[in-house]
């Protein structure tokens, strides 16, 4: 690596990630099913339809995993709690899931890392999206119980909380897109999913501060989205994807209210009495998470709103396609320093490549230099005044890349999926060298 912690402040956190659904193996220990069970089983939405049944095996392997975090000098470890683990039908409390995730902290915290928990990273049980999932109304109720079910059970104990990760995708994604579970493609849902993640947000704010759980916070994702070329049709349609992408969920959880570029299509579908919950939406945190990946270059069209599409720029990829733009990370960071004032976090940053085993080895120099050109802007932001408090790799393991399977490889360590042989790659060694701790 280019930078060690000695060129960050005392005290910067340098953590890696993961998800539950993308690493457990959901087969096991008694999770009930999940949306993307049947939306992997439903030919067409997943690449070779493949799901999380068995993942990493990371419910088994916990412990070599948190090894793996702890030798490569890592503060803090990013997970998530399955809710159809903890829930199998997603009310009922299975007592095994609730086991899994306190030896699980337990074990972290035994190793000296600081657990940074994810209440909600995507796998739905079942039962509640049969019930209409976040297009239903009663989901802030269920979701605020199963909240307060896991701080009760490990709010003690975790470095901090978020409630759902990435509420872009939760919604937008996946219910006007149709590129994640459930699916759907329609402004209606969408609207209704983007109100009731929200308001589920505020729910479980509320149900985490009543069971005493302290450092609060919400993890977004962005893109430094760009209007394609120099025309005023095309720096309009940048405006809209970007209020739609970047401002739809930081606005409203600071106060700010729900963009006009986005009410110009969603507003008529919200649910009745919308109003009325902003107030609770925007409750204080104590810090703001950021997911960076890429930039998007926007154009117009003449299709239904929001009348856009993204053109191919000609930056160099990664596996995903995207192109790699660290420099949208310190306009991002500004960006969000700019709504917030509280410490920030790069709750994820990394890429995919087709990484392989060659003679026991890895070798991933691409990622190495995608890392270092990224810490570089996280710090050039700090530089210009972004009170940056960490950054966290996405991701520790190889592992489930939701519509993508498991063919895109973000993963610190390599798994393979028949074997579930880990092998730390070169990048990994390269992380545990900048974060040794001078004695
Ligand atoms: C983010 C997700 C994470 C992973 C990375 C590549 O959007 O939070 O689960 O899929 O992208």
């Amino acid at each position: 690596m280019t930078f060690s912690r000695a060129d960050l402040p005392e005290g910067f956190v340098f953590g890696t990630a993961t998800s539950a659904y993308q690493i457990e193996g959901h087969r096991f220990g008694g999770a009930g099913p999940t949306h993307w069970d049947s939306f992997a089983a439903t030919p067409g939405n997943v690449v070779r339809a493949e799901d999380g049944a068995t993942a990493c095996d990371h419910y088994h392997r916990w412990e070599e995993d948190l090894d793996l975090v702890r030798d490569a000098n890592f503060d803090a470890y990013r997970f998530s709690t399955s809710w159809a683990r903890v829930m199998p039908d997603g009310r009922t409390v299975n007592p095994e899931g609730l086991d899994f995730y306190d030896r699980l902290v337990d074990g972290m915290l035994e190793r000296g890392i600081k657990p940074a928990l994810t209440l909600y990273h995507w796998e739905l049980p079942s039962d509640l999206s049969d019930r209409g999932g976040w297009t239903n109304a009663d989901m802030p109720g269920w979701f605020g119980d199963f909240a307060e079910v896991v701080a009760r059970r490990i709010g003690d104990r975790v470095w901090s909380v978020a409630p759902i990760n990435e509420m872009w995708c939760v919604a937008w994604l996946s219910h006007f897109l149709g590129e994640h579970a459930p699916g759907l493609r329609d402004v209606r849902a969408a609207a209704r999913a983007v109100h009731h993640v929200l308001a589920s947000h505020g729910r479980a704010v509320e149900a985490l501060r009543g069971a005493g759980v302290a450092n609060v916070g919400a993890v977004c994702n962005f893109e430094d989205s760009r209007p394609a070329d120099a025309s005023a049709g095309a720096a309009e349609a940048a405006a809209r994807y970007h209020a739609i992408y970047n401002l739809l969920f930081l606005q409203p959880l600071t106060g700010g209210g729900y963009p006009d570029l986005v009410l110009e299509g969603i507003g008529a579908h919200l649910p009745r009495g919308w109003e009325g919950d902003m107030k609770a939406i925007a409750a204080p945190l104590d810090w703001f998470g950021v997911n960076y990946y890429t930039r998007r270059n926007i154009a117009p069209n003449d299709g239904p709103w929001p009348h856009l599409h993204d053109v191919p720029g000609r930056l160099e990829r990664t596996a995903m396609g995207w192109e790699i733009w660290p420099q949208g990370l310190k306009a991002t960071l500004e960006l969000v320093a700019g709504h917030v004032d509280v410490p920030i976090y790069v709750t994820e940053n990394g890429m995919a490549a087709p990484d392989e085993v060659h003679r026991g080895e890895v070798r991933d120099p691409a990622r190495i230099d995608f890392l270092n050109r990224h810490v570089d802007c996280a710090r050039a932001a700090m530089d210009a005044g972004v009170d940056l408090r960490g950054y966290f790799v996405w991701s520790l393991l190889d592992n489930y890349e939701w519509a993508l399977g498991y063919e895109k490889r973000f993963g610190l360590v390599h798994v393979d999926f028949e074997s579930l042989e880990r092998t730390p790659k070169t990048s990994w060694h390269a992380m545990r060298d900048a974060l040794r701790r001078t004695p």
